[in-house]
């Protein structure tokens, strides 16, 4: 199954790629932070229907249309463009990311880095790989020597769960802090070893499926922000290389 992940995975980035930097409708969804593009559109569609044609009895849960349910025990969860504001804007890191699961728990996990071509990928029990090679978490423990990274939900003005707070005590706390756009790549980064840890609130399935398994497998943790154990529908996302962790939730639960 993970190739054919990886496959539609390439299709999809090839659609993404084509129109980086062209004319595109773009659309707002809750508000004018909040942007879907017809490329966003274009490559879930193209998922969608290799889906449909690979994989008749699968369900797909995907950002743009929701919930296409179907009848045996595999659901892919899709996010077609993760990154779509750094997209519309001409900033190039941005993804494609698709995470299976059976009978909810992930089996198999792939983010395409689209303008680098990239292609991140895992299978639960096989380890993850960066296009083929294998990935290791850093071995940092030290959070004053550490790079991390994070985003924001779209309804950031109204501080949900004190992003702002959290956000300070970290600028505060580790050597540098990261905001790439890309909740999918930020996960990657942190099973490549190249950020420490990535902390998110509300993120959706689409933003963390793929990514999660990716951690995992390259031997990081993911949990809440009390450090206990998450589905993909968790409002917290910590992902971390294991070491940094529990200095990580300790500040987390400073600023509850
Ligand atoms: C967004 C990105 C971003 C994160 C947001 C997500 P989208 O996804 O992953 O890094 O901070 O919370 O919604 O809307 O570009 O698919
Ligand atoms: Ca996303
Ligand atoms: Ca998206």
């Amino acid at each position: 199954m993970i190739n054919k992940v990886v496959q539609i995975s390439k299709i999809a980035g090839e659609i993404i790629r084509e129109g980086f930097g062209k004319n595109f409708s773009i659309e707002y969804k809750t508000n004018l932070s909040n942007l879907v593009t017809e490329i966003d559109k274009k490559s879930e569609e193209a998922i969608i229907n290799f889906v449909k044609k690979e994989f008749p009895t699968h369900s797909v849960l995907a950002e743009e249309t929701g919930s296409h349910k179907a009848s045996s025990e595999y659901l892919w969860v899709v996010d077609p463009l993760d990154g779509t504001s750094n997209f519309a804007h001409g900033f190039p890191i941005f993804s494609v990311s698709i995470g299976v699961q059976k009978n909810n728990e992930t089996v198999c996990g792939v983010v395409y880095d689209v303008m680098n071509d990239i292609v991140y990928s895992s299978e639960k029990g096989s380890g993850s790989f960066r296009n083929g090679q294998k990935l290791q978490v850093s071995t940092n423990d030290d959070i004053r020597k550490s790079m991390i990274v994070t985003g924001f939900p779209y309804n950031v003005t109204e501080n949900p769960d004190h992003v702002f707070e959290r956000f300070i005590a970290f600028l505060k706390t580790a050597r540098a802090v990261r905001r790439l756009g890309s909740a999918a790549i930020d996960f990657c980064y942190v099973a490549s070893g190249v950020f420490d840890g990535f902390w998110e609130v509300h993120l959706n399935p689409w933003d963390v499926c793929a990514g999660k398994l990716i951690v995992e497998e390259a031997g990081g943790l993911v949990t809440n922000f009390a450090g206990e154990s998450t589905d993909i529908y968790s409002k917290q996302i910590l992902a971390t290389n294991g070491k940094v962790h529990k200095k990580m939730v300790e500040i987390l639960q400073l600023n509850n």
